[in-house]
């Protein structure tokens, strides 16, 4: 079911609804062809004092939402008095020198991407002896019922068999809007689950999770 809403399962369902799917996904905008190229850029926020901490900011995206996220919560975080290296995990960055890791992924098939599933996995052990949180963006089951908030916090689930994140969050990215997706499909994404309209970023919650969000004890500047 939509639990596991993959790209195929999308277009099934829009097969099946009798609407041509070719180029929509449920991302909400038309889903980037396999050879476009989606921007992933690293950024710093925070200076460099004697006393800061550094934490990296990992991040993966297959569609471009969740640059901005991690960018936010890099600048938030910096606000706490880190040195915050925002970097895709795709580019496999070192875990080297970094205090805590704060990290996170667009969810595709109920899960987070294999390229940070495989970063996690390969650094697993010097992430075990560090803070770590994890977050996720999404555009399904974003609702406080018992069924979707179950579905959402599944999607950590193989995140957890790997560490054992000290904050969680689960942030709306970019969904279905009318300049891309059919009132059909909208209807069909939404009876599955679908939670974003459009891009639903909510700036205020994101930089509020990054503020809050556990990572141990801190040096305030
Ligand atoms: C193929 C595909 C599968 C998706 N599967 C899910 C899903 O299972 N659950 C969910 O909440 N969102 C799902 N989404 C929505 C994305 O997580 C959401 O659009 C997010 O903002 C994408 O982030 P990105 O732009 O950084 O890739 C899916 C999107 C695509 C394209």
């Amino acid at each position: 079911m939509a639990e596991e809403m993959s790209r195929r399962e999308f277009v099934r369902l829009g097969a099946n609804v009798g609407v041509g799917v070719a180029a929509i996904g449920v991302a909400g905008c038309a889903s980037p062809a396999p050879e476009a190229e989606i921007d992933t850029p690293s950024s710093m926020f925070g200076e460099e004092t004697e006393m800061s901490k550094r934490v990296l900011v990992g991040y993966a995206t297959r569609t471009g939402s969740t640059v901005g996220v991690a960018e936010a919560i890099g600048r938030a975080l910096s606000e706490r008095g880190y040195v915050a290296d925002v970097k895709p995990l795709r580019e496999r960055p070192s875990i080297d020198g970094y205090d805590a890791a704060v990290l996170g992924s667009a969810i595709n098939g109920a899960a987070w991407l294999p390229e940070a599933l495989g970063w996690l996995k390969a650094n697993a052990a010097a992430l075990g002896a560090m803070p770590v949180a994890a977050f996720c963006v999404h555009s399904m089951n974003g609702g406080d019922d018992e069924r979707q908030t179950r579905k959402r916090l599944a999607y950590l689930d193989k995140v957890r068999e790997i560490v054992t994140p000290t904050g969680e969050g689960y942030l709306l990215g970019k969904g279905p809007s009318e300049d891309d997706t059919s009132l059909v499909m909208r209807w069909a994404f939404k009876a599955f689950g679908g939670t974003a309209e459009g891009d639903a970023r909510d700036w205020d919650a994101i930089r509020a999770w990054a503020e809050q969000t556990e990572l141990g004890e801190e040096t305030v500047r």
